[in-house]
């Protein structure tokens, strides 16, 4: 046979080979950095080797469309062995499979349409009473909007009729993410005790306090079963295909998740954008001016203007705050001119995507109105992953933001008081602005 005719063989893309130990910290210093680093030096996609496993990450919109639109029978949970133990076996983000199919079916119209019209005068009412507490002073906007975040998902999943229970679970769930130390994540082998001081011993305690904090309030609404709308009530009464409902551990599972993966993802977005717009006057200013034009203590009026929006969404492209989605293939997958075997990771880069020149003009610049003139597809735009792993609470987060920036803009004027720019440090096992945003208010 003559040597054209052959095929050539595909072999896994090249990549650093600094040792995982070096590889894993770079990743969590600065994804972004070490992304760019490593596709200039080895093209795109680049395989690294992490503390969890061998990834191949990419940037590039036709493998990123390759990767979300693969029948999801052949992708794993990455890092199952060392979340699992984290987050629990009955969290949504741990299955695969028909079994992950059977659960979003029951847990996605909580988060649908209609739904939001109900959330919607909560996330209102919070933003403008937690306001008030910092009205005074200077404060770190993204401490108002963890509280913010955090008692909105909080009174969504139970409902706001107790106050003390609120509370109590609000400084529950927060613990529980700030005891979120990154190097559990990596592997079981960091999940060992020692005299209680541990990272491991402190994420234990803390989650063993926030379930405590569950049953009581599940062994309250057995004791007084009137009916609610939120989304506790929502799980306890749902029912999936066979007829059969979610056992408590189970449940348990769910609701840490929702509080985990819920409050400080949209926390720090609303942060990044307010340093953003304070930081682009023009962008400000023509913000404001679409504020003014609707009665902005409607909450459905505020979630559809196009402005708000298209803030929101340049927010989450120039800060995705998940750098990068993982799925770990258990089927070899021929991805563009390489190949993938079973047992490697596959993670569509958002932090690489966001900035690709031929995809957004000028990547650098904060312009809202990009999102006016262009529709991005699924492949260029991803803050909230894509496929059939797309994040359950992408509807929830967006019509969120829209709500609370729009109520705190139209109520109040912002004074940036940082002098430096700010950049993206890890905080636990999400990346916020280094200095949470100082800033100072007065009212409109
Ligand atoms: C700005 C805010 C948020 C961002 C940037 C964000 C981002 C993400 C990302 C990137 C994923 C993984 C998607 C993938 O693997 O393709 C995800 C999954 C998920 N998110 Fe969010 N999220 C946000 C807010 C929320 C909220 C408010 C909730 C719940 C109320 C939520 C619940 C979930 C759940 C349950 C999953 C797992 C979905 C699955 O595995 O099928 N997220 N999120």
């Amino acid at each position: 046979m003559i040597q054209a005719d052959r095929q050539p063989v595909k072999k896994l893309p090249p990549g650093p080979r600094c040792g995982r130990w070096w590889t894993t910290l770079q990743v969590l210093r600065s994804p972004r950095k070490a992304f760019q680093k490593w596709s200039c030096r080895y093209g795109d996609p680049f395989l690294i080797h992490a503390l969890n496993g061998p990834i191949v990450v990419t940037g590039r919109p036709d493998l990123i469309r390759e990767i979300f639109s693969q029948d999801p029978a052949h992708y794993d949970v990455f890092a199952m062995a060392a979340v699992q133990s984290i987050l629990g076996a009955g969290s949504m983000l741990l299955m695969a499979g028909p079994r992950h199919r059977r659960e979003r079916k029951l847990i996605m119209p909580m988060f649908h349409g209609d739904r939001m019209r109900a959330y919607g005068g909560i996330m209102q009412r919070i933003a403008s009473t937690q306001m008030q507490t910092v009205e005074r002073g200077p404060f770190a906007m993204l401490d108002l909007t963890t509280k913010i975040s955090l008692q909105v998902i909080v009174e969504a999943v139970l409902g706001g009729e107790r106050a003390e229970s609120i509370d109590q679970l609000m400084s529950r769930a927060r613990s529980l993410v700030e005891k979120s130390h990154p190097v559990l994540f990596f592997s079981p082998k960091m999940q060992f005790h020692f005299l209680g001081l541990s990272p491991w011993d402190r994420f234990t305690r803390a989650k063993t306090q926030l379930r405590n904090a569950f049953d009581a309030e599940l062994l309250r609404r057995q004791q007084d079963p009137a009916p609610r709308e939120d989304i506790l009530s929502m799980l306890m009464e749902a029912r999936y295909d066979d007829g059969t409902a979610m056992e408590p551990e189970h449940l348990y599972d769910e609701l840490g998740t929702f509080l985990f993966a819920g409050h400080e993802t949209s926390a720090i977005a609303m942060a990044w954008a307010t340093y953003y717009l304070l930081t682009h006057p023009d962008k400000l200013a023509r913000l404001k001016a679409e504020l003014s034009s609707i009665d902005a203590s409607r909450p459905g009026d505020l979630a559809q203007l196009p402005y708000l929006k298209a803030v929101v969404s340049e927010s989450l492209r120039m800060n995705p705050i998940v750098t990068e989605v993982l799925r770990v293939l258990n089927t070899p997958m021929e991805l563009g001119e390489f190949h993938i075997p079973a047992g490697v990771a596959v993670a569509p880069a958002a932090v690489m995507v966001h900035y690709d020149e031929s995809v957004y003009d000028r990547p650098e610049q904060f312009q809202p109105e990009r999102f006016l003139e262009k529709q991005y597809s699924a492949a260029e735009f991803l803050p909230f992953g894509g496929g059939a792993r797309r994040c359950a609470g992408a509807a929830f987060a967006l019509y969120e933001m829209a709500i609370i920036l729009g109520t705190l803009f139209s109520k109040y004027d912002f004074r940036l008081l940082e002098n430096r720019p700010v950049v993206p440090r890890r905080r636990n096992v999400t990346l916020g602005p280094s200095t949470g945003i100082q800033v100072q208010v007065r009212p409109v």
